[in-house]
């Protein structure tokens, strides 16, 4: 495997996700301006390579590949593909593979083995939601966004709230909070948590988390990934935030959401406009992420070289 493909967070350590949010913030300050980013003097090209749908990440990942001096390519969901004419996913991974992109950045299902394919290609892969197993990215993202603001991340108590058991971000957060030493705690209805005891701590009530946290992250109900639909008349009433629920948390208190959000469900619009609430903070900040993400997989800035 290639050493700087990026399937999991337990390849990574503190030290390097530190490393990783210093070179994110030091992008931040950089900016269309500097003449090194779009304008592709490297030559090298980003396969993104997308079989289930995606806004927010694949095109943070396309705007953090221009900004690394990459051009792209890629695959947006079956239509237009071989795979309409019934190519495997991991046949369309080669094949893309096979027209050497420097590096690829991939969303699957769960039955596509990354690892496997990690072992055998020569490019770093990038794993940008992976069935439920995981989605590295989005989890240093929230994160990051938490840690721009100065906090100390050792002191921070995460309630991750909802459909946590379908959950590839939920996951991935276990495995970052574990490295950072972050607190997480998990809430939602019992069939939405995971099973089995032991991942976090459970609370069976949303008003007792909240008096628990620091910071809550709500997540989408997953319907698409539910055998069978559950009924959601009651959700929000019982676990729904909205902007009176963060009026009565503390000021330092935060909202993260993955994203996209059901509306109505477990969030109410009037959130957006609350002081708390860091959900586009998150999507602005997922584009230096992954550019600091592609730059450490090719060696391309001055810390990975
Ligand atoms: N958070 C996230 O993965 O969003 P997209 O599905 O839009 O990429």
């Amino acid at each position: 495997m290639s050493a700087r493909s990026l399937l999991d967070l337990t390849t990574l350590s503190a030290d390097e996700v530190k490393k990783l949010y210093s070179v994110a913030e030091r992008l931040s300050h950089e900016g269309a301006k500097d003449r090194e980013y779009f304008d592709h003097r490297r030559g090298l090209t980003g396969a993104l390579v997308f079989f289930e749908p995606s806004t927010r990440t694949r095109l943070s990942f396309e705007a953090a590949c221009i900004r690394a001096g990459l051009r792209t390519t890629g695959l947006h969901g079956a239509g237009g593909s071989s795979l309409e004419k019934g190519e495997t996913a991991e046949d369309t991974v080669l094949n893309v593979a096979a027209m050497g992109p420097a590096l690829l950045v991939i969303r699957a299902t769960d039955e596509l083995d990354l690892a496997a394919l990690a072992r055998r290609l020569p490019m770093p892969i990038l794993n940008a939601g992976w069935g439920k197993r995981g989605h590295p990215s989005q989890a240093l993202l929230d994160l990051f966004c938490l840690w721009r603001e100065g906090r100390d991340l050792t002191r921070e108590r995460l309630l991750i709230c909802g459909d946590v058991r379908h959950s590839r971000v939920a996951a991935s957060h276990l495995e970052l909070a574990r490295m950072l030493g972050v607190q997480v705690a998990l809430c939602g209805p019992p069939s939405f948590l995971p099973e089995g005891a032991g991942a976090a701590p459970v609370f069976t009530k949303l008003q007792e988390g909240l008096e628990w946290a620091t910071s809550v992250m709500a997540l989408r109900v997953q319907l698409e990934r539910h055998r069978d639909r559950p009924d959601l008349s009651s959700f929000h009433a019982e676990w729904g935030i909205s902007a009176d629920t963060l009026s009565r948390l503390p000021a330092t208190a935060r909202l993260l959401h993955p994203g996209p959000v059901n509306w109505g469900v477990e969030l109410s619009h009037d959130v957006l406009q609350h002081p708390s609430c860091r959900i586009l903070q998150q999507v602005q900040g997922g584009v230096w992420i992954r550019q600091a993400l592609i730059e450490r997989a090719l060696g391309l800035s001055k810390e990975w070289s």
